[in-house]
């Protein structure tokens, strides 16, 4: 059995995909939500899914070792970023070496980088009159954005797209492929 640890900041909506994809799984689960965000949205479908949610705080976050104890008591294997928006301290990049994947809502390298997360990036390709978007599922290292890109995706932008209209479609390929991504990587 591999555990999966989910890290969400927002609403969570990739959380509770990844939920529900693995729920009759017999070799991966997901066992355990962390979030520093004490109002997000992702508590309540953590509640409702069943699955135990932990909320953190910067400082247990950044400088202490606590989530990295959490995560190896509960036998974690992987940690997933579901939109999760703070960087990863060195701690928990080397407890879990190539162990920890982050989806972003564009196709990195473009619009990646600290701020770039949610409605700025589609705001920024929209304002850039970009002809198509994506989603990238990549590696995380310590640095925003810039681990190894394992997968994209793309949509077209039709003219008279608003940026909610952008995100709307990248949050369907979110939806569609980033379970299964997850369980390929895993899998091996
Ligand atoms: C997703 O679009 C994800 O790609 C993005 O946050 C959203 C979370 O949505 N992540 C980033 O921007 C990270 N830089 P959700 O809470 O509904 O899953």
């Amino acid at each position: 059995m591999k555990r999966i640890a989910i890290l969400a900041s927002g609403s969570g909506s990739n959380a509770e995909k990844i939920i529900n994809y693995f729920e009759n799984n017999e070799l991966i689960r997901v066992d355990l939500l962390l979030t520093n965000n004490p109002e997000a949205g992702v508590i309540e479908r953590g509640r409702r899914l069943g699955v135990p949610i932990l909320i953190f705080d910067k400082k247990s976050f950044t400088k202490t070792d606590r989530i990295v104890e959490i995560l190896k008591k509960q036998e974690i294997d992987w940690v997933i970023l579901a939109g999760f928006l703070w960087l990863i301290p060195s701690n928990l990049i080397k407890a879990y070496p190539d162990k920890i994947i982050n989806i972003h809502p564009a196709l990195l390298p473009k619009y990646g980088g600290k701020g770039m997360w949610g409605h700025f990036v589609h705001e920024a390709v929209y304002e850039n009159k970009e002809s198509e978007s994506g989603i990238s599922i990549h590696y995380v290292n310590e640095n925003y954005d810039e681990g190894e890109v394992v997968f994209q995706a793309k949509c077209e932008i039709s003219e008279g797209d608003t940026p909610d209209d952008i995100a709307a479609k990248v949050q369907v390929l979110e939806h569609r492929h980033f379970p299964e991504v997850i369980e390929k990587l895993i899998m091996g």
